[in-house]
């Protein structure tokens, strides 16, 4: 039986660790050997991860890969990718080397707005709240000046701000929808303080205002939008059919006609483009970890752009025009190279180092070419060997881990697994064998 408890947060490490361990483990004494293992020695460095949250009792650590050879817009990159997933850093760098040589992959941004909301209730005339926004607007802007100074030198801001009539949804309801450019910052706390200064000042202005005759709007909440459909970056690649051929497989027009019904069945059945859009993802959140952007937007503003339409489908395309093979996708991203974890975190810095201190705008452009990548090599192996050989292959290690086998025997398992498919099974069994 669970204990609940009060005041947690402000118990000291110690204690909250001991409060833990006594009352959820068994092995009290390997419990808190698992938790010390992973704190690290330099303690100005555990201080600096332990304040990123509440009640930090120790690390996670998830492996940082680099997948080298991106060519992107005639610029070589090597990605950081953050991910537990045994192929994906192995998928990337031979999407990456496969490209390299068909004139890699080229990107554009074509657009960096994001939005957030007032969102209120009223429940006067729908005339009188619109006259008295368009003369509280210049005020209600005015306010947000002091927040909104530093962003403009940098070439941001507020671009528009407008009312929205949203009563056909919920009776009574309306927005004040703000438009922002946050240029290399990713935006969230600006945008927020900006709507909450915004929702303050229009309740307070809102009692003055002679033409609302007392009825006064309700401010529910304030808050950005993670659908950013005007934050949007294209990544592709393209080559003549020949040079898709893959030697022992298939000729150039055989993998693209192959490759694009591949693709056409993603953009039909939301069964299959799901796991198509997971694939691409796997490229774009092992990126945004790394480079300590906040997955949960991307993910959450992806998916919804992946079902604008009215049915989920997927976010890339492929076509075979005048012998000519191409592949695409258009990614909503709201991405920041600066503020949050980025000039905190020592990995998210060398993340970013090892890009070439990038721009948000050239950042959006790296993280799709990395969902790009990663969609050709899955789409790539789907419709050619299929998954399992090279995933499972990954995975051999994982699989040794678990059984604990020691260095020789690993090694040789390895080299036995050379020239045989793997399975847990499989592995047990070769162990078995070996240990016999
Ligand atoms: C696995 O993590 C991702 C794939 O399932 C993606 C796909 O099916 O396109 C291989």
């Amino acid at each position: 039986m669970q204990k609940s408890i009060s005041g947690f947060s402000k118990l000291s490490k110690a204690e909250k660790i001991n409060w833990l361990i006594a009352n959820h483990f068994g092995n009290k004494k390997h419990a808190k050997t698992v938790l010390e293992s992973y704190w690290n020695e330099d303690k100005k460095l555990q201080q600096l991860h332990d304040e990123f949250i509440e009640n930090t009792i120790s690390n996670f650590y998830m492996p940082f890969g680099v997948a080298p050879n991106f060519l992107i817009n005639e610029k070589l990159y090597s990605l950081p990718m953050t991910i537990e997933e045994s192929s994906v850093v192995a998928a990337a760098s031979n999407a990456a080397k496969f490209w390299l040589n068909r004139g890699g992959f080229k990107t554009n941004v074509i657009s960096t707005e994001k939005i957030g909301h007032v969102h209120f209730m009223f429940k006067g005339e729908k005339n009188a709240l619109v006259n008295c926004f368009n003369a509280l607007k210049p005020k209600l802007l005015r306010a947000t000046a002091t927040l909104t100074k530093n962003m403009e030198k940098r070439g941001g801001g507020i671009l528009d701000f407008q009312l929205n009539d949203c009563t056909s949804k919920i009776p009574h309801y309306y927005q004040l929808e703000v438009t922002f450019e946050t240029v290399d910052a990713m935006g969230a706390n600006f945008i927020n303080s900006c709507l909450e200064q915004i929702a303050v000042t229009f309740e307070t202005l809102s009692k003055e205002a002679s033409n609302l005759n007392g009825i006064l709007p309700e401010v529910v909440m304030s808050i950005l939008s993670n659908y950013v459909p005007n934050c949007v970056v294209r990544a592709e690649v393209s080559c003549a059919v020949d040079d898709l051929t893959l030697e022992g497989h298939f000729t150039g027009s055989e993998f693209a006609k192959k490759f694009i019904q591949a693709v056409r069945i993603a953009e039909v059945e939301p069964f299959r483009a799901v796991t198509h859009n997971k694939g691409i993802m796997n490229g774009v959140d092992a990126l945004v970890i790394a480079t300590g952007n906040d997955f949960r937007a991307v993910e959450a503003g992806v998916h919804a752009y992946a079902a604008k339409s009215g049915q989920y489908t997927s976010l890339s395309h492929a076509t075979l025009k005048n012998n000519i093979f191409r592949f695409w996708l258009d990614l909503p991203l709201a991405l920041g190279t600066v503020g949050g974890l980025t000039a905190l975190h020592p990995m998210v810095k060398f993340a970013l180092e090892l890009l070439g201190k990038p721009s948000a705008k050239d950042l959006m452009q790296i993280v799709a070419v990395a969902g790009l990548a990663q969609n050709f090599a899955a789409l790539r192996s789907l419709t050619t060997t299929g998954i399992q050989k090279g995933h499972m292959k990954m995975h051999l290690l994982n699989i040794l881990n678990q059984l604990q086998v020691n260095t020789s025997e690993k090694e040789q398992l390895i080299i036995h697994f050379k020239t045989k498919s793997v399975s847990q099974h499989a592995v047990a069994e070769a162990l078995k064998n070996l240990r016999a």
